[in-house]
């Protein structure tokens, strides 16, 4: 399947990040030498997408527009010919709320939806895979995940299995708990939706948290047979906390082309150190 079109829900007023993230909205926080949006454009722009909707809180659309199409710096090098451009989402009602505000720019087109959290190692592209995988369904990308995620991400319900890494999706919780979990096979912040999500999406009531839940509308486009889960190969970083962000800035900044391998040694010498 080809897309593309790829929505970015960058929202949401990251307390995991705290005090970072008091004013600095967390999508424009850096990670190496750019902001952690820019990784996801660029990951989308990789698997072929042209046009690029990133989703934000008002007040912080100029700040994107600025960074991406800078009138006085010019396009952003690497982008090719990608436009990007800022929505705004006027009340914080939760990631599907913030999926749907894009509904009128993207149409009946497919479209991916990566989340600035999770960002790919270096060589670990998943969305060429799960757009190989689509046959004109969703797909969701998935992880097999330890217990301590069963209450921070959301997990399928899993059908047969097509292919070694293409399951069927017949429903999804998010954050089910070890109780309610249905398998290990949790969301990990990359999808291909049709357009019949944006159907799911106007149906869902809020859910975890009183916020209107991306995995209710995959349940929903699940249970009509219309989803598939593409597992991959690798992780992906969760840079959403402090933690995992120390750790995806030293994974990309070791394999940047121009200052990894000096990073490297210092990596070398520093924890002979410890
Ligand atoms: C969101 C999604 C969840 C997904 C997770 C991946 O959770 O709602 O289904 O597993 O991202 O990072 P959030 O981080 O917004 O709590």
């Amino acid at each position: 399947m080809e897309v593309e079109v790829a929505v970015i829900p960058a929202a949401g007023r990251g307390t995991r990040m705290r005090p970072a993230t008091r004013a600095l909205p967390k999508a424009m926080l850096p990670i190496v030498d750019r902001p952690a949006v820019q990784w996801v454009v660029e990951e989308a722009a990789r698997a072929g997408a042209t046009e690029v909707f990133i989703v934000v809180d008002p007040g912080v659309g100029e700040l994107i527009e600025r960074h991406f199409n800078s009138q006085d710096e010019g396009p952003l090098p690497g982008l090719g010919h990608v436009s990007v451009h800022a929505i705004i989402q006027d009340v914080p009602r939760g990631l599907g709320d913030a999926v749907r505000t894009a509904s009128n720019h993207v149409g009946g087109r497919p479209f991916f939806t990566l989340l600035v959290d999770n960002l790919v190692y270096p060589d670990g592209d998943v969305l060429p895979e799960m757009a190989s995988a689509a046959h004109g369904k969703s797909v969701v990308c998935l992880r097999e995940l330890g217990t301590e995620y069963l209450a921070r991400y959301g997990f399928i319900v899993p059908g047969d299995w097509p292919d070694e890494r293409v399951v069927e999706v017949l429903g999804a919780i998010e954050k089910p708990g070890v109780e309610a979990a249905p398998s290990k096979l949790g969301l990990i912040g990359r999808y291909l939706f049709t357009s019949s999500v944006f159907d799911a999406l106007g149906d869902v009531e809020p859910g975890v948290g009183g916020e209107i839940q991306l995995t209710d509308a995959i349940n929903a486009v699940g249970e009509a047979g219309s989803c598939l889960g593409y597992v991959a190969a690798a992780d992906l970083l969760d840079s959403g906390t402090p933690s995992g962000y120390l750790e995806a800035s030293t994974i990309l900044g070791a394999a940047h082309p121009d200052f990894g391998a000096r990073y490297r040694a210092f990596l070398t010498e520093f924890t002979e150190g410890l």
